[in-house]
């Protein structure tokens, strides 16, 4: 396996900093086989942080990833799930798990995700995540789509300060989070886990693609625009990144893509030409 950089999260574990997401793979049976070898090549890539959901294809993606890591060392793999957020109180959390271990053929979750707020209180999700790594069913906790102010009241919950990471929008030309989000996290050491970091689909992305700059940047770096913006994300060392592809040679290009190094003259011209906000604006969601 290829070296990837790594975080370490504030149980002191390290995690690849490049992973692989699988939203919208596991769907159709005819690209199985492909799915299945481009989230093994990821693997064999390094890229062994690989994020799900029961939420995707409402349990087709964890099966999908069930069967791509099961010919691995389940100790070398990274796995992360999450639960829809009507599923995240006391009465149906046990069970949603459960299914999700089952779909995944393994006895534990590496870090298991609220995938968004509900109308299940912030503390009782927190309690039930804590429960959960008593039984070892897990082996921590996180949330999704959380701006500041549900992270301070999460902080608040007896529990909450448990939470180590959260998985929000940030992409090159998407970078809100930068103005407050990502410093309160730092602050708080929680890892933040930046997803669409490709900014699939809509027209942001082909926006992205034709701009000349990146284009140009892309061609005298010897790399594909993608691979920029995953770099772009790894030169942040308190940020994770989970393309996702059904492609096995993209697997590989973005597993390359931890390498490339941004230069300062480099981040100058990205900063210029798809600059942070100044202020702080809404947390994007998909
Ligand atoms: N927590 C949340 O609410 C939330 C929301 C959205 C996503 N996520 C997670 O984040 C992951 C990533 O986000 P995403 O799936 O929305 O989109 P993404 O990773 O931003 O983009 C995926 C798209 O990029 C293409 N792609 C990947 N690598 C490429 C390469 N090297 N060259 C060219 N094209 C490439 C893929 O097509 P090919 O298959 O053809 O390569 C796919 O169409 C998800 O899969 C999911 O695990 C979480």
């Amino acid at each position: 396996m290829d070296d990837i950089s790594t975080l370490t999260l504030r149980d002191g574990t390290q995690v690849p900093r490049l992973g692989q997401g699988t939203w919208h793979l596991g769907e159709k049976p005819s690209d199985r086989k492909a799915e299945l070898k481009a989230l093994r090549t990821g693997i064999e890539h390094g890229l062994t942080l690989i994020d799900t959901a029961e939420m995707y294809g409402e349990g087709c993606s964890e099966q999908l990833v069930g069967e791509a890591i099961s010919s691995y060392d389940r100790n070398k793999i990274f796995l992360v799930s999450k639960v829809y957020p009507w599923n995240a109180g006391e009465d149906r959390i046990f069970k949603a798990c459960r299914d999700s271990l089952r779909r995944m053929k393994t006895d534990y979750i590496d870090m298991y995700l609220l995938h968004w707020r509900g109308s299940v209180p912030l503390e009782e999700t927190a309690a039930c995540m804590e429960e959960l790594v008593h039984r070892g069913w897990i082996r921590r906790w996180g949330v999704s789509n959380m701006d500041m102010e549900d992270l301070e009241e999460l902080w608040e919950a007896p529990t909450g300060h448990c939470c180590q990471t959260n998985q929000v929008l940030y992409h090159l030309a998407s970078r809100g989070v930068e103005t407050v989000l990502l410093p309160w996290m730092r602050k708080h050491d929680m890892a933040l886990m930046a997803h669409c970091p490709l900014a699939q689909g809509g027209s942001l992305r082909s926006s992205l693609l034709r701009n000349p700059i990146l284009k140009q940047l892309a061609y005298e770096k010897d790399c594909t625009v993608f691979q920029l913006m995953i770099a772009f994300l790894m030169s942040d060392p308190t940020v994770i990144a989970i393309p996702r592809t059904g492609n096995a040679s993209h697997a590989e290009e973005n597993a390359v893509a931890a390498k490339i190094q941004i230069t300062g003259n480099e981040m100058t011209l990205l900063n210029k030409v798809f600059p942070a906000p100044q202020h702080r604006c809404p947390l994007e969601i998909v």
